[in-house]
This record gives C-alpha cells, sequence and structure tokens, in this order.
C-alpha cells in the first residue's frame, strides 16, 4: 500500500516559493515531487491551443483526464513536445487558475496526482495537497508572503527567462489570481488545519528549506 509511503505538502499562493522549497526539500531526502500547479498549467494550454471555451466544464475536464504529458528531469512534455517555456507564460497561469476553479477539472486530475506517490517519499506543491490530495501527509507547511515580495520573485523568474513584465501588471494578476484561488468553492487555496505557517517575505530559500527540513526532522 503506497499510504505507507511519506509524503510532505507545500501549499501556498503564486509565487511564494513552493517550488523551489519543494525541489530542494525533496532533493534533500532524494523523495520524487510534484509540481500540481504544472498540471493545471498543462490542461489549460491543452484548452488555449484547442480554443476550447473555458466554461465548457465537460470539455475541460476531458483534457485534463486524457493528459498527454511525461516529465523528464526539469522538463516537461505535453505529447513528443517539450512545453517547459510554454506553461510559465502569465497567460497560461491565468488560464490554469481559471479552470482550477471547475470541480470536475480538479477531479479528473485527482489520480494523476496520487500516482506521483512513490518510495521513497513525495513533497507535493500546490493548494490543495494538505487538504484535499494527501489529506494524511506526514508534514504539511503553508507559504505565504507579502504580495510585493511575490511580484518581485515573479518578475526576476520571468526577465530570467526572457518573457517580457511589469511590477505594476504583475502585482494585480498576483492579487485577482489569489482571490480567484482563495474564493473558488472547490478545494479554495487555505492552509490546513494542521499545517506548519512559514511566511517567507523576509526569508532566503535556503532559510524557508532548513526550516522545512527541520520541521520534518522533529516528526
Ligand atoms: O502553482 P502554479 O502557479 O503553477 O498554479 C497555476 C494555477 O493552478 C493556480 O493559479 C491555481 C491552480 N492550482 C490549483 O488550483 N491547485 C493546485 N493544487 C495547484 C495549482
Amino acid at each position: 500500500m503506497n499510504s505507507s509511503i511519506p509524503v510532505i505538502t507545500i501549499d501556498g499562493p503564486t509565487a511564494s516559493g513552493k517550488g523551489t522549497v519543494a525541489h530542494l526539500v525533496a532533493q534533500h531526502f532524494g523523495f520524487h515531487v510534484l509540481d500540481s500547479g504544472c498540471l493545471y498549467r498543462l490542461t489549460a494550454l491543452s484548452a488555449l491551443r484547442r480554443a476550447a471555451p473555458l466554461n465548457d466544464e465537460h470539455a475541460i475536464a476531458k483534457l485534463g483526464e486524457h493528459l498527454q504529458c511525461h516529465f523528464s528531469g526539469t522538463h516537461v512534455f505535453l505529447g513528443n513536445e517539450d512545453v517547459t517555456a510554454a506553461i510559465r507564460a502569465e497567460e497560461v497561469g491565468n488560464t490554469a487558475s481559471r479552470i482550477a476553479a471547475l470541480p470536475m477539472v480538479r477531479h479528473a486530475l485527482y489520480g494523476l496526482q496520487q500516482s506521483f506517490r512513490k518510495a521513497p517519499g513525495l513533497v507535493a506543491d500546490g493548494r490543495d495537497m494538505g487538504t484535499v490530495i494527501f489529506p494524511h501527509a506526514r508534514l504539511k507547511v503553508f507559504l505565504t508572503a507579502s504580495v510585493e515580495a511575490r511580484a518581485q520573485r515573479r518578475y526576476k523568474q520571468l526577465i530570467d527567462k526572457g518573457f517580457s513584465a511589469s511590477m505594476q501588471d504583475l502585482s494585480k494578476d498576483l492579487a485577482e489570481r489569489d482571490a480567484r484561488d482563495m474564493n473558488r468553492a472547490s478545494a479554495p487555496l487555505k492552509p490546513a488545519t494542521d499545517a506548519h505557517l512559514l511566511d517567507t517575505s523576509g526569508m532566503s530559500a535556503e532559510e524557508a528549506v532548513a526550516q522545512v527540513i527541520g520541521w520534518y526532522l522533529a516528526l
């Protein structure tokens, strides 16, 4: 039974540092990683490419259910195409946030997310990892950071990847995406009641990682 395989969940809003912290914690323990946002982004990219109406819950859920994706190191493939950069575009992130509010889409991606739980362990990052997908995780962490700190991080990420960006637009998009992720009826972004809260606004990634590793080792 894979229910004995340890899971660490790291939830939080966009650009709170979840992805970086999850990868470094996984590396430390030799665990697998689930970037659940990536699955919503892949579904969004499929929908955008097919010009599927974003309010057609059935059609979008079907795309999620039949996602032909695979992962190779840090690269993500949709079919045979390397979409690692394409899924990070702001339009894809915003579309992912919209379709993630549809319960059938969340349901369609449930099994795929569970399948990442493999020995020797998993670090899962997202919005509902500790509340819905892995409610019995061994350690649950909820990362927060101010909108300003997160907009700064997102700005740097986009510029480093060669995209253009404006701080003002990013702050506005982040605030809108936060509101949508937190206020949706289905699996809204919120800390699990047994989650450890960590505000990373003034913290380096290394400090956040050390704190998460410390919590896990103290269990
Ligand atoms: O973490 P991210 O920015 O890559 O996620 C993109 C969108 O996907 C995010 O705005 C909300 C949605 N999402 C979700 O609803 N549940 C998850 N577990 C992960 C992401």
